[in-house]
């Protein structure tokens, strides 16, 4: 994503091309530093506060004091004052710091929305199931943003190299988890399915707007332990994240999903409950 702004607590604006952790940060070192990705609508970041909230659990998770709620809010305002743009990615890390003198880091990153996203909305996207973590063991930090996104990355690459535009991890037992920066939803007839937290998936701040936006449009909402197979047999299925907001899946494993209307009444929804915030 091409970045426009850059603030750093304590410096301010920084210049986007000049550095702004140190090579010895534990974030660079090991991975250790939480994040949040909000979508920005208008200028003003999408549940901003329920992002906060998510980066202090984070950030509790592995071990770095959470930082100052206003600390973040001032940072992103900056940012997004200096990027000129009003729709746009906002993304706010939290590093544990310098190996030996550790005073945790925080920053934040304006960046642009990636173009192809309509493009993937209106076409709709392949996914490939893949052996994921169960990760009910809280030493395996299911359910945290941390940057340690390396496995994440790897699977989204091994879609891309088996053909399909992103993955679904799937417990050894066969259970639906999540995409490795999605959250998965699954229509049949008028109730919508989705994994439960309790699985240690992430806590989608898009998930927690279809949880309330689902009952509006007529929809019921199941969330449980799930086989691929009840996948597999869905009237429709979508994706949920704050900058790819929907995203309807239209083949798993090469068979095809069919479309619904789902994906878009909640897509639009989506954007309309933004807009209602502005
Ligand atoms: C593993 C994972 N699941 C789900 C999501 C979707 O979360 P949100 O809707 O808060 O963007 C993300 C977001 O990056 C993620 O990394």
């Amino acid at each position: 994503m091409t970045v426009l702004a850059l603030a750093v607590e304590g410096r301010g604006l920084v210049d986007p091309r000049e550095p702004a952790v140190h090579a010895d940060d534990e974030a660079v070192l090991r991975g250790r530093a939480a994040f949040e990705t909000v979508r920005v609508y208008g200028g003003i970041p999408f549940k901003l506060e329920s992002h906060l909230v998510r980066l202090a659990g984070s950030c509790e998770r592995i071990g770095i004091e959470p930082p100052d709620a206003d600390a973040c809010r001032e940072l992103a305002s900056l940012a997004l004052g200096h990027a000129g743009e009003p729709d746009v990615s906002l993304r706010l890390y939290r590093t544990a710091g310098r190996e030996q003198a550790g005073a945790p880091q925080l920053f934040v990153l304006v960046s642009a929305i990636p173009p192809h996203l309509e493009e993937l909305r209106a076409r709709g996207i392949k996914v490939v199931s893949l052996l994921g973590v169960r990760a009910e063991a809280p030493w395996l930090l299911g359910g945290v943003k941390s940057t340690s996104y390396a496995v994440n990355m790897a699977a989204e690459a091994e879609a891309r190299s088996r053909g399909a535009d992103d993955a679904v991890f799937v417990t050894d037992d066969g259970l639906v988890l999540e995409g490795p920066v999605t959250n998965l939803w699954w229509r049949r007839g008028s109730t919508l399915f989705t994994p439960s937290l309790d699985l240690g998936i992430l806590a989608g701040v898009t998930r927690d707007t279809v949880l309330e936006l689902a009952p509006e449009h007529g929809f019921d909402v199941e969330q449980g332990r799930f086989p691929l197979s009840e996948l597999a047999r869905a009237d429709e299925a979508f994706t949920s994240s704050s900058v790819r907001e929907l995203l309807p899946v239209v083949e798993l494993d090469g068979k095809a999903i069919p479309r619904g209307d789902a994906a878009a009444t909640l897509q639009a929804a989506l954007r309309e409950k933004a807009q209602r915030l502005r």
